[in-house]
């Protein structure tokens, strides 16, 4: 509301009613101004009025909100339902244009404006989480795999020769078949095991770059984040290796934004060596739908290319998303959720570690993982692929989500390469094993209800190997009799005889 609609109010209702209105207002629009006159994410959270206020003026922009307007071309953001439209706030040009997934869209002023101050946010979270050397990032409406053949699509522009991804292996499907989608061959550098920790074999990745030549060589693609008993690459020293030897490197960082530590890891590689892009997902850092991810780089060049080989435009959706949680939130309230994940970290440690112990078993040294742990399955219960399977679902039926058992010996075949011990991210891992993360969100409760279920599960499998060892020992002990009795028999058959 305007001046003149203010006047007019005042025409109904007593002017200090009014005036007190167009107070209550100002609060709201001061908090809209700081952001558009700053770009940087608010210290503290919005309610959700200003949010959807904000939200409602932006979308008045675009241009199939206006009342004038009579659309002619072949995409008008005409929506059909007015649900779907309410879904999202009337934006319905999505972001980006033909020829960059940055770029300002004239027929969608409103959208583009929240793609800007997403994308600004993005960089602030980006910096505030510990990459201080970010130079720019965006959000793409792609979860990380994508959003990695995106990069290494771009880099390829930069290296048309090379054609081979150095690959630090890690047992998720998503991160080769990125390399697999981009059209790559992949070399794959397999871990050592060091302890109780699989690390990246640093040595193995210099010689594979020897042998095949730098110049074929896009990039080493490395990942912070993973699951037990994988702890992040050494991230330092690829990046050296790769500024030396002038190959590109590409982090997968896919839920590393919520510990300080793999932030730490891309920040001190980025200082001593290089790093092209790291790719972090937002449903998986940001507590957001499934749906987007931001890329991000030290150099700011790099990072335009990456959006400009993006073809057409895209779903708004992910940044709208992350937009409004970004403000919901504030940078306080994001601060507050990654202590409490540290908190949760701990907890969680110490609690699996007592139902470990308490079950013959082990909780795995982990110390350079600080997202992901992992417990032994295997010195109780027998270490077969059967069982160790079965504590798997039998904690899925007990609606425990998210935690994976890898039993040893499992084999695998993605886009024709074929991988031994998958998903223990090694050939032979030396035990069965049971992984869970404390992740951004995780709650006392989840963590409180998990270490039941999974006390009962394990109770209840060793009672099932004490029942049938008993029986095997009741059939030792019939046996024993039957060949007595053989004997018995025999004797008075001597006797007869
Ligand atoms: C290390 C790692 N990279 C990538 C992904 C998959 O990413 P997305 O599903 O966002 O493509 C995951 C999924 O958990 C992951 O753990």
């Amino acid at each position: 509301m305007n001046a003149d609609i203010h006047a007019l109010c005042e025409k109904l209702i007593p002017v200090t009613y009014v005036q007190q209105g167009r107070e209550a207002r100002r609060a709201h629009e001061k908090k809209i101004r700081n952001l558009l006159e700053h770009r940087k994410w608010p210290e503290d959270g919005w309610d959700d009025a200003t949010i959807e206020l904000l939200l409602q003026e932006l979308s008045a922009m675009d241009s199939n909100n206006f009342m004038a307007n009579c659309g002619v071309g072949e995409r008008e953001a005409r929506i059909a339902s007015s649900l779907v439209a309410r879904r999202h706030f009337r934006l319905g040009h999505g972001i980006g244009r033909s020829g960059d997934i940055a770029a300002i869209q004239p027929k969608a002023a409103g959208s583009s404006i929240i793609m800007k101050l997403t994308n600004a946010m993005a960089l602030d979270a980006m910096k505030m989480a510990g990459v201080r050397s970010t130079a720019a990032c965006f959000v793409v409406p792609l979860a990380t795999g994508m959003s990695l053949v995106l990069c290494f699509l771009a880099l390829r522009q930069l290296r048309p020769s090379a054609k081979y991804i150095i690959w630090t292996r890690i047992d998720q499907k998503t991160c080769f078949k990125s390399i697999l989608t981009a059209g790559l061959q992949p070399i794959i550098i397999e871990n050592c095991l060091e302890g109780d920790e699989l690390r990246t074999d640093v040595r193995e990745i210099e010689r594979q770059i020897q042998e095949r030549g730098a110049e074929n060589i896009l990039c080493v693609f490395s990942t912070t984040s993973c699951f037990a008993p994988r702890v992040p690459d050494r991230l330092e020293e690829i990046a050296k290796l790769c500024k030396d030897s002038g190959v590109g490197h590409v982090v997968n960082n896919a839920y590393g934004v919520q510990s300080s530590k793999c932030m730490h890891l891309i920040q001190q590689a980025a200082r001593v060596g290089r790093v092209d892009a790291f790719v972090q997902s937002t449903d998986k850092n940001f507590l957001v739908p499934v749906g987007g991810s931001i890329i991000a780089g030290t150099d700011e060049k790099f990072v335009d290319k990456i959006a400009q080989t993006f073809p057409g435009r895209a779903s708004a959706s992910p940044t709208i998303d992350l937009f409004i949680t970004f403000l919901s939130l504030g940078a306080e309230g994001y601060k507050k959720l990654l202590k409490e994940r540290k908190e949760m970290y701990s907890y969680l440690q110490d609690e699996l570690k007592t139902v470990a112990e308490g079950h013959g078993e082990r909780l795995l040294r982990m110390p350079h993982n600080p997202i992901s742990m992992a417990m032994t399955l295997g010195l109780q219960l027998e270490d077969d692929r059967k069982e160790v399977s079965e504590v798997g679902s039998m904690l899925f039926k007990r609606n425990v989500s998210g935690a994976r058992v890898v039993p040893r010996g499992v084999t695998k075949t993605i886009g024709g390469y074929d991988f031994t011990g998958y998903g223990s991210h090694c050939n032979d891992y030396p035990t069965g094993y049971l992984t869970v993360a404390a992740a951004i969100g995780i709650t006392k409760e989840d963590v409180d209800l998990f270490v039941k279920r999974l006390d009962k599960v394990l109770s209840k499998k060793q009672d099932k190997k004490t029942k049938v060892e008993g029986s095997e020992d009741m059939k030792t002990k019939v046996e024993g009799f039957e060949d007595m009795k053989t004997k018995v028999e025999g004797s008075g058959d001597m006797n007869h005889a």
